[in-house]
């Protein structure tokens, strides 16, 4: 039986729980410390996926930093870094983007049915266009992802993908970032979004670890009781 992978949801909030500022440049709620915490859990990781609305704004790299984890991902048999993931819908993503020209990772990205022939025309050989349906159900995802080999996978956002996976109770562990100011602006996205999610007042998260890195603190949650897997050598 095909296993989902366990996963790992990641990013950074501001006091209030937003993920951003609503302006065109990329707000910074992180800090140094933080970079290389995130840096190590990517080291660790099969995959990392991200929203399609997150490759057009933020322009992530999404590559292992450190030469020393580099290093370590290829004596383990791995690439340098994780295969990237994606979802569309609409397939409107730039094959400019550093999603897809930075690093020699795999790339995949789960198009929408309707959108499945736009996305190959653009993305060309770039990444592997995925028939993800229509609607594209995450839990689908993430099993056609171990299927794949993908034993381990990080998500590093924004908001939509984060409720899906939670709401569909997809989500092994959360680390939360909290930066030390506000954004107030309710144009900005929100860590999450509206819906039914199996953490609440009457089934409450495991916080299994609290991390001050100078002004931001971690919080880590265990989601599952599932217990953690290491990457695996075979996956894309
Ligand atoms: N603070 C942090 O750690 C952090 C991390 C990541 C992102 N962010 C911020 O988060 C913001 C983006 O968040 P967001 O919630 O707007 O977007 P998102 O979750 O990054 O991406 C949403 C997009 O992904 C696609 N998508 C998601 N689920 C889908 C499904 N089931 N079926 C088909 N397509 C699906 C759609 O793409 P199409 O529009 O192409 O159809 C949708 O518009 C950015 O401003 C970014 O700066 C912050």
């Amino acid at each position: 039986m095909v296993e989902r992978p366990y996963t790992i949801l990641s990013c950074g909030v501001s006091l209030d729980g937003y993920l951003d500022a609503a302006t065109p440049d990329r707000l910074v709620l992180s800090n140094d410390d933080d970079l290389r915490r995130v840096d190590a859990v990517r080291a660790d990781v099969d995959a990392i996926l991200v929203g399609a609305a997150t490759v057009r704004h933020d322009n992530p790299r999404l590559l292992v930093r450190a030469a020393d984890h580099r290093e370590r991902r290829r004596r383990r048999g791995l690439g340098e870094s994780p295969a990237k993931v994606t979802i569309t819908g609409s397939g409107r993503l730039d094959p400019g983007s550093n999603f897809f020209t930075a690093g020699q990772s795999e790339k995949l990205v789960y198009c929408a049915s309707r959108s499945v022939s736009r996305a190959r025309d653009r993305l060309g050989g770039l990444a592997t266009v995925v028939d993800g349906g229509d609607p594209i159900d995450v839990g689908e995802v993430s099993l056609d992802l171990g299927r794949r080999g993908v034993r381990r996978l990080m998500v590093e956002g924004g908001g939509q993908i984060h409720t899906q996976c939670l709401t569909a109770d997809l989500a092994d562990e959360l680390h939360l970032v909290v930066a030390p100011f506000f954004v107030g602006d309710p144009r900005a996205h929100r860590f999450v979004g509206a819906g039914t999610f199996p953490w609440h007042p009457g089934n409450r998260a495991h916080l299994a670890e609290t991390r001050q890195m100078g002004d931001v603190v971690l919080l880590r949650y265990l989601l599952t009781k599932r217990p953690a897997v290491v990457g695996s050598a075979s996956a894309p």
